[in-house]
């Protein structure tokens, strides 16, 4: 296969193409009795630049998505196409050095590794793409300096807090300059300060031209984004800018009250917008 191809553009052209675009996505784990259908027929467009929350309760497949469109897995069928790219059948080895080189992850958990400083941390995904020790280092402190932790690089993880292990994180998954940035939970573990902080990154990101997909079960975490994606039980089941997503669930968008959303996951009224 040809490096890279078919479509590569630099940040200052914009692509052509969706910079996500799954349809008729299916996961399924196991097989026969035991099989669970994770994801069942989902359809989703992501445009270049775009701030989206995925949002839905325990269960409903967000992991699951989050795994095949950070290419960490790939689906059981329907296609997922990553920068125009069909990403849906590559193997282990293609998808490693695709998800190096176009994705930025977030994790509730962190995932430092404990034993490195925050700034070898941060350089951790350069090593994978074979970049020199010198350069590595001024991209990583760079990175670590957008997210305003210069200061702390040769602390180690457990001498952070946890807002700025997530932001060592952050760090970690700006410094490849990746074409999405894809987050699970990221405030799952955080005060509510912490919290705030951090999501205030995604948004200056977003603002800075990025593509975010955060992935979360919280309303108030959502509504952050200027597109919220609903799912439920593995489908998309509302789609459209915020204040739309949680008109007539009692809540407003506005004031911090959302969490009277539904727990269950049912559907509000009006929630439907198409995928802009
Ligand atoms: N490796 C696996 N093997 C079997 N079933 C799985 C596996 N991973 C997830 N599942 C099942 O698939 C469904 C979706 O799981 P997933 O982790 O994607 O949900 P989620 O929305 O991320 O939930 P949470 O909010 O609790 O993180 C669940 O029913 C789960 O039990
Ligand atoms: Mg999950």
């Amino acid at each position: 296969m040809s490096q890279d191809s078919p479509v590569e553009q630099g940040r200052d052209g914009r692509r052509t193409v969706p910079v996500i675009e799954i349809s008729e996505l299916r996961k399924t784990y196991g097989t026969g009795e035991a099989a669970v259908e994770a994801i069942r027929g989902l359809d989703l467009v992501v445009e270049e630049g775009e701030f989206l929350s995925v949002m839905a309760p325990s269960g409903s497949g967000k992991s699951t998505l989050m795994h095949i469109i950070g290419c960490l897995d790939t689906p059981t069928s329907g296609r997922y196409r990553l920068a125009g790219r069909d990403v849906s059948n590559l193997d282990e080895a293609e998808l490693a050095r695709i998800r190096n080189r176009y994705i930025g992850f977030v994790f509730q958990q962190f995932h430092l590794l404990r034993h490195l400083t925050a700034v070898s941390n941060v350089e951790l995904p350069l090593v994978y793409a074979g970049l020199n020790p010198t350069d590595r280092r001024v991209r990583a402190i760079e990175a670590l300096r957008r997210v305003g932790l210069a200061d702390r690089m040769h602390h180690r993880p457990t001498q952070l807090s946890g807002g700025q292990q997530q932001r060592v994180a952050i760090a970690r998954a700006l410094v490849t300059d990746p074409t999405v940035i894809l987050a699970d939970e990221p405030t799952g573990n955080l005060d509510s300060a912490s919290s705030e902080e951090v999501l205030g990154w995604f948004g200056e990101f977003h603002r800075a031209g990025r593509t975010v997909v955060l992935i979360t079960h919280e309303p108030d975490v959502a509504k952050v984004a200027s597109r919220v994606v609903r799912m439920r039980d593995g489908v998309v089941v509302g789609d459209g800018p915020p204040e739309l997503i949680f008109v007539g669930t009692g809540t407003t968008f506005a004031g911090a009250t959302l969490t009277e959303q539904p727990q269950d996951g049912s559907e509000p009224s009006g929630g439907s917008a198409g995928h802009r």
